[in-house]
Order: C-alpha cells, then structure tokens, then sequence
C-alpha cells in the first residue's frame, strides 16, 4: 500500500479544517436565514442542531475518516464497505463523492465572482453613486443590480450570457483551486489555510468594526443587530424554521459533504480527533454567528434602515453579497478598500471550502485507482470546469444543483454515515475509534446521542424533505430543469461505475 499524505501540524489542520468550514455560507447564508426564520428565535433551534446533531456528526465524520485513512482509503465508498460488510455499502458511498463534485462545480463559479468583484473595487470600476441618491433603497441599489445582471449574465431564459470578465475569472480561480491541491495536503491545503483564515479572521473583524460603528440619518447598526436577534416567538413552533436551522447547521459546517471525511483521512492513527474537531467547529461558529451575524444585516439597517434591510435579507444571499454591500461601501470614505476587504474576504471564505470539496473526488482517484497527485487533480479539475458551464449557462441549473447537493443528499448522507458507524459498525468501537488518542474525553452522554439522538433527527429531516419539500420541487419541470436533473443521474451513474471498478480492483488485491 503506498504511503498517504498526513497533516504537518496540529494547528496546520484546525486551521484547514475551520477553512473547509467557515465560507460563503457564513457570511452570507447564515444572516439572510436569520433574518427571514424568525430572528433570535432561529437562534434555539440553530443551538439545538448544533448539540444534537452537528458536533455528535463532526465527531463521526473525524472518526470515519481517521479509520478509513489508517487503512488506505479517504473516501466513503472504500470506507463504508470497510465498516458495514454489505454489498449495498460501498455503492451508498457515493453519495460522498457525488454531493463535493456536485456542489463544487456551481460553489466555484460563486467563488469566482467575489475574486472578480474584488478585482472590480480595486480599480474602481464598481458603480459610482452619491448618498443624495438614497431616496429609496431600490434606487440606490439599481445599478449594482445592472452590474451583476451583466456580469452574471443571469438574466436571459435561453442561455446565460456571462461577459468576458466573469468567464476570466473563472478560469483563474479554477486555476488557483488547481494551483494549491496539485502541491497535496501539507503543501497546498495546509500551507495556504494557514496564510488564508488569519487573513480572513483579521478582514472579517476589521469589517465587523467598521459597520458596528456606522451611523446614518436612516439608522445605526445597533438597530440591525437588534432587528436580526429580536425574538418573533410566534415562528418558534414553524417547522419551516426548525428544518432551515437544522439546514444551515449542515451548510456551514460542511457536514454531510464527504469533506470532512476525506480531510481527517490524513489524520495519523493516534492524533487528537475530539478536542481538534471542536475547534475548528467553534473557529466556525466564531466566524458565523459573530462575525457572519455582524456585518452584512447591520450594515445594510444603519444605511438604509431595517424595513429596507428587512427586504434585502429577504432578497437572498446574493444580492447581500453582491448588490447591497458594494453600494453601501461605495458612500462610504474609503469605501474601494472597504468593497475590497469584503470580497477578499469572501474569496479566502470561498476557496479554502472549494478546495476540501473537490478533494474527495481527488482522494478517491490516488486511494481506489493508484493515480499520482498530479494526474487525480488534473482529472478531477478537468472535469469539475466542463461540468461547472451548466451552473454558468443553462438558467435554474445552479439553483438545482444546489437543491439536490447542498440541500438534500447532504441530511441523506449524513443519515447514512451515522447509521453505518453506529449500527452496521460495531457502536463500542466506533466510539473507541472517536475517543483514541482524544485530548478530551468525550462525555459518555454523546455515545447514546450518537447512537440514537442524531440518527431520530436525521430521519426526521429527512423524512420531512421526502414528503414535505420534494414534491414541491418536482414540479418544476421547464426543459433546463430536466436537463440538469440527467445531468446529475448521469454523475451518479458514472461515480457508480467507478465505485465498481475499484471494488473488482480491491477483490482482485484480496484474492
Ligand atoms: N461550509 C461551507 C460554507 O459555509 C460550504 O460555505
């Protein structure tokens, strides 16, 4: 068995590990769920996953990986199929490689954007508005829309338009993507998180800084804190809030993702795994709830007050990102450098997660298939960038892609990884595997949390999408929708194949 790569330092990995956490989901996914999930009160049921479920998922998915590493294999097809002797096994782990690719080549796009805007603010080419402008948010915030709607080039029914500069720097931003995961684990993803998430800690708390402190005769950032962690009570019994809680938990801790897996796969059999997994969730939660809850809501209420800021929450996440933040950066001294922190920002965000998604498929190619660093990332990229022009092109792909990766597999394989630990392993020594060499002791408590906390909620989350939420997505039929719907059996089926082949390859070794 050839010798895999390992993590160099502890901190090299915590700090990989919170990059692979901490991304776009944070600072833009999590104050805009807030804001339209009943506010404070979102807070009870996002505590509530976070014990029940995410932490207790976190130790899990630490644990796999370091078991599946140990023994050669940083994917959940080879892992499952170690855990749970069933032919069924290794084929549900496909799903760990089929929700990373599939959210990658939509995930990457996004990034590319905020590299492009960062780009934009730098040289100025940002919108030019003056406050006298702010009659009404709507007309302030026209020609930022125009801008993205241009540079996007969303706004077609056939087939997206994006202009040449979104398409540059796409290309460069695979490229980078390209440029760390060829140089392998300690080299390129180590390396750069340990460069990139001080920087982003920094810009984040510089920002943080900046908007806390605004003032304007339509409001202060005190009123946006106080509009996005005001409890609405009323909303504390809505299913729909608790499910988009339980959602968001998963988002931005990666979980369900293959990702996690895969990265502690690196892990040497007896290094810390419970003390180091919750470090790095509470660096993400840091950067999430303080940082993330901080910036974009406030900002928005002290320039154009909180009914406005209430509308922009409730436009979604991208026009956060890419509409309000600019035009309000734009009035303010300073505002280029400020417009180019926040996308800097985004983009060390954006791509310390892309590169742990997009390393599954890469792992699976050097464990299952013996190909070198170099020809795995190649493929994979290759790949990634030819299927990534769907999300580009071809209108409602992204957001479908999103809705089956990012939303739904993620609470299905998540049921799966805890079930095979848990109860097609062995549960005693899966807990021994997730306590082995721990710098804490986990409380006994977890094991039956683990064991049938996380497991109950999981069924429920996902029995919930079964009958509640895919019906309602079903019948979204347009002829793009379908086409992206083939598109994903087809990546299904093909990472299918390939789980076969490795698996007659691996017979073929045993025999
Ligand atoms: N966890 C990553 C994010 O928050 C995917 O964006």
């Amino acid at each position: 068995m050839p010798q895999r790569e390992h993590w160099g330092t502890r901190i090299g990995l915590i700090l990989a590990m919170a990059g692979n956490a901490v991304g776009l989901g944070n600072f833009l996914r999590f104050p805009t769920q807030a804001a339209q999930n009943g506010g404070g009160v979102f807070m009870i049921p996002y505590m509530i996953s976070l014990l029940l479920i995410a932490i207790p998922l976190m130790w899990v998915e630490w644990g796999m990986g370091r078991y599946g590493g140990v023994r050669g294999h940083g994917t959940t097809p080879a892992i499952f199929g170690l855990l749970w002797k069933n032919r069924l096994s290794r084929y549900i782990g496909i799903l760990g490689l089929f929700v990373p690719f599939v959210v990658a080549c939509y995930y990457v796009y996004i990034e590319s954007w905020t590299l492009g805007y960062a780009f934009f603010a730098l040289s100025g080419k940002l919108p030019k508005v003056s406050a006298e402008m702010v009659t009404s948010s709507e007309a302030y915030l026209e020609p930022f829309k125009k801008f993205l709607l241009h540079y996007t080039g969303m706004g077609a029914a056939d087939l997206y338009h994006p202009s040449l500069a979104a398409y540059i720097f796409f290309l460069l931003t695979m490229l980078l993507n390209y440029a760390i995961l060829v140089r392998g684990i300690s080299g390129g993803i180590e390396r750069f998180a340990k460069v990139a998430m001080p920087i982003l800690f920094g810009l984040a708390i510089l920002l943080m800084i900046r908007v806390i402190t605004l003032e304007t005769p339509h409001g202060s950032a005190v009123d946006g804190l106080n509009f996005l962690w005001r409890p609405d009570w009323s909303q504390l019994g809505n299913p729909k809030v608790w499910l988009a809680a339980a959602g968001q938990v998963f988002f931005t801790l990666s979980l369900g993702f293959g990702a996690i897996i895969t990265y502690a796969s690196y892990l040497k059999r007896n290094d810390d795994l419970t003390l180091s997994a919750l470090t790095a969730s509470s660096l993400n939660e840091f950067a999430e709830i303080v940082l993330g809850g901080s910036i974009a809501i406030p900002a928005a209420a002290a320039f154009f007050g909180v009914a406005a800021a209430q509308m922009i929450a409730a436009s979604g996440a991208f026009n956060l990102a890419f509409v309000s933040l600019p035009a309000i950066f734009a009035n303010l001294p300073a505002g280029w450098l400020l417009g180019f922190f926040w996308f800097i920002l985004l983009f060390f965000a954006g791509i310390t997660s892309s590169v742990a998604i997009t390393q599954p498929v890469i792992a699976f190619l050097e464990d299952e298939f013996g190909l070198s660093r170099r020809k795995a990332v190649t493929a994979t990229m290759l790949a990634l960038f030819l299927l990534a022009h769907f999300a580009i092109l071809l209108p409602k792909a992204l957001d479908e892609m999103d809705f089956w990766a990012g939303t739904f597999f993620v609470v299905v394989f998540a049921l799966c990884e805890v079930t095979i630990f848990f109860w097609g392993f062995n549960p005693s020594a899966a807990w021994r595997e997730i306590n082995r060499g721990g710098l804490i002791k986990l409380p006994r408590i977890f094991f039956f949390i683990m064991r049938y906390v996380t497991p109950f909620f999981l069924l429920i989350i996902t029995g919930w999408w079964l009958f509640k939420e895919l019906p309602k997505y079903l019948q979204e039929t347009s002829p793009t929708i379908w086409v992206t719907r083939l598109l994903l059996v087809g990546i299904f089926l093909g990472f299918g194949v390939l789980v076969y082949i490795s698996g007659r390859k691996e017979k073929g070794h045993e025999r």
